[in-house]
């Protein structure tokens, strides 16, 4: 809830996005050089800078932080630490100013949210202080901050949040990212599993055990680039069973991995259960959200119906080729 101490912003111009994110087929392995695909959705981050007398407050009021930032401290949230860093980098430390963030994309459910976050924060702050960025700035910022919240990021979350388009990537210096095209939007449901997704955690582990045993996971990344590649033309021609087909091997794949979780299964099933042609988690596991693919709204009703008897948040969205 708000702290009522904060005047509202007047209204949603004056507010810079980050877009929050889906990944259709590819998570994990996008990290070790495969191609994935990934999808903007509505909810964003917004974020608005404006004057202060002293210091650099961060409010998110509905998530009770309003905190001055004390810079070199031991920070407890890598949000602070991502912060100090944008700061630096735009030789903005010593400047004073409000920076207040209204959250649109849940916390830690493997939604792009600390992307989104910070996208939205450097977009306000170019606002702000009208230091010409463009989006190629934007993302390689934010792509920073990536790494020092999760470590060894492809890059992929950041991305779709600057451009808030559906897109093609591949991770390099600069990403390979071909936007894909869509005639029709495709509905999909989010599960949400209620557990925060361990993404950093995740990453690390399915990097250790590649470096155990190579070969094995270089068999299993080259399956899933495969699957990556052929989901273009499946959604491009808006053939939803070849779709769901790659969502659930790419499915199989990741829990090959080890990065799914046990509420993450239950939601799939429940999916698959009531004619989702594809189900599977989305980001990076250990917990978060996962995507049934739908033929119709009915079917996505019926779906979240479904989720939220089971005692689970589910929220019904589309994968669009961009996001307004
Ligand atoms: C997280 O949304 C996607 C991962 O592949 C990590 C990354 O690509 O940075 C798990």
């Amino acid at each position: 809830a708000a702290t009522g101490k904060v005047p509202l912003p007047a209204d949603d111009d004056e507010m810079s996005y980050g877009y929050g994110k889906i990944i259709l087929t590819g998570e994990h392995s996008v990290v070790h050089g495969t191609h994935a695909v990934a999808a903007p959705i509505t909810l964003k981050m917004k974020a608005k800078v404006w004057d202060h007398d002293k210091g650099v407050r961060l409010l998110i009021p509905r998530w009770g932080v309003e905190q001055t930032i004390e810079f070199g401290a031991d920070h407890k949230y890598s949000i602070f630490k991502s912060l100090e860093m944008i700061l630096d980098h735009l030789d903005l430390r010593n400047r004073s100013m409000n920076i207040e963030v209204f959250p649109e994309v849940p916390r830690a459910m493997g939604m792009g949210g600390s992307a989104a976050l910070a996208v939205a924060i450097i977009r306000a702050l170019n606002k702000h202080f009208e230091l010409g960025l463009g989006d190629d700035d934007v993302r390689r910022l934010s792509f920073e901050s990536e790494n020092i919240v999760h470590g060894g990021a492809s890059g992929i979350d950041n991305t779709v949040s600057t451009y808030g388009n559906l897109i093609m990537f591949q991770k390099g210096t600069p990403p390979k990212m071909e936007t894909l095209t869509l005639k029709e939007p495709i509905p999909i449901v989010i599960g949400l599993s209620g557990v925060e997704s361990m993404t950093s955690k995740m990453v690390k582990q399915v990097r250790e055990n590649a470096e155990k045993h190579p070969k094995w996971y270089e068999q299993i990344f080259k399956q899933m680039d495969e699957l990556a590649l052929a989901s273009k033309n499946a959604i491009e021609k808006r053939n939803l069973s070849e779709l769901g087909m790659i969502m659930n091997m790419n499915h199989g794949y990741l829990n090959t991995l080890g990065v799914s979780y046990p509420d993450v299964e239950s939601l799939i099933e429940i999916a698959r259960n009531n004619g989702a042609s594809g189900a599977k988690l989305t980001g990076g596991g250990g917990g978060g959200a996962m995507i049934a693919l739908c033929d119709s709204d009915k079917m996505q009703k019926k779906i979240q119906k479904k989720m939220h008897e089971a005692g689970y948040d589910a929220l019904i969205a589309e994968i669009k080729p961009s996001t307004p």
